[in-house]
């Protein structure tokens, strides 16, 4: 009870801190109440409101130890599987056509804002503890599977495709003709996707790796490489390390 008292007039007596304990007492107050059926979805919006814009939202996590969802994101479809602490933003989409299909999210994923998880038919999107997806963009599944590990960082505006339209045949629509995969996309911990990237059907991005911004992956990358260009090549492993002097060492030395 002390420890209280002592902690209430710290609170009280600390200005700079008022915020920080409003956002608190605010979390504290209505985030319970916005598990309740019916009325909770109302709740929802007003912890919401009062955590501030975008990325301020997360703090929900840090405060309650549970997982975010805002109430402007859309999901659709009874498989998926959330884990803990995750964090789902405004404007996200999780869309999963039928009982076949599924998205697992282990504990910490952050999907942020205007992202899309679309998996149809019998597809299947697993993300990894700890992997972060940065606002705008499209991971699908249709019959390949797309897994992706452990704190791996996405940035913006990536997709991913674990499937391909068949056109073998001329005399038919494309649209007609069904689709296959080459084994779906499998992506290892901690490898880091710059914005703009595309990775194609069949390609395993090892361990460590480093994808360069508007790279299109259409082979598998080995552990710890960088790749960067259309079609991706890999440049040089992260254990090589560059010429110093290509990389402004020299002016900043100076
Ligand atoms: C891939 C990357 C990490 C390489 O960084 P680096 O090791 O400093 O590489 P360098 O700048 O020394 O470039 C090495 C070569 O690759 C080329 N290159 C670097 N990045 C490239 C890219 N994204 N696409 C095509 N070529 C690229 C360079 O032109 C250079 O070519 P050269 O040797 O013929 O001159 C970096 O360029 C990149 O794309 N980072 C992603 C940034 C991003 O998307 N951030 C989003 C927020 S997280």
């Amino acid at each position: 009870m002390k420890r209280y008292v002592e902690k209430g007039i710290r609170a009280l007596t600390t200005p700079e801190r008022w915020p920080t304990y409003g956002v608190k007492l605010w979390v504290g107050t209505f985030a319970p109440l916005s598990r309740l059926p019916v009325v909770g979805r109302a709740f929802a919006r007003l912890v919401a409101v009062g955590l501030g814009p975008y990325k301020a939202k997360r703090r929900f996590v840090k405060l309650t130890g549970r997982s975010y969802v805002s109430p402007r994101a859309q999901i659709y479809g009874s498989t998926l599987d959330l884990g803990n602490r995750c964090f789902i933003d405004d404007h996200v989409t999780i869309y999963i056509s039928n009982r076949k299909g599924k998205v697992i999210l282990a504990d910490d994923v952050c999907l942020y804002r205007g992202t899309v998880l679309e998996v149809v038919k019998g597809g299947e999107i697993r993300i990894g503890s700890g992997t972060h997806v940065q606002p705008y963009c499209v991971l699908n599944s249709v019959i390949g599977k797309l897994v992706i590990g452990r704190n791996v960082q996405i940035a913006v505006h990536c997709a991913f495709f674990p499937y391909m339209h068949r056109i073998d045949d001329v005399s038919i629509p494309i649209q007609e003709q069904g689709f296959s995969s080459k084994g779906g996309i499998v992506i290892d911990d901690d490898v880091w996707i710059g914005t703009g990237v595309k990775v194609m059907d069949g390609v395993h991005i090892g361990r460590g790796s480093v994808v360069g911004a508007g790279a299109v992956v259409t082979r598998d990358m080995p552990p710890f490489s960088i790749a960067v260009g259309s079609p991706a090549r890999v440049i040089r492993k992260r254990t090589e390390h560059p010429d110093p002097a290509s990389h402004g060492e020299e002016a900043r030395t100076r």
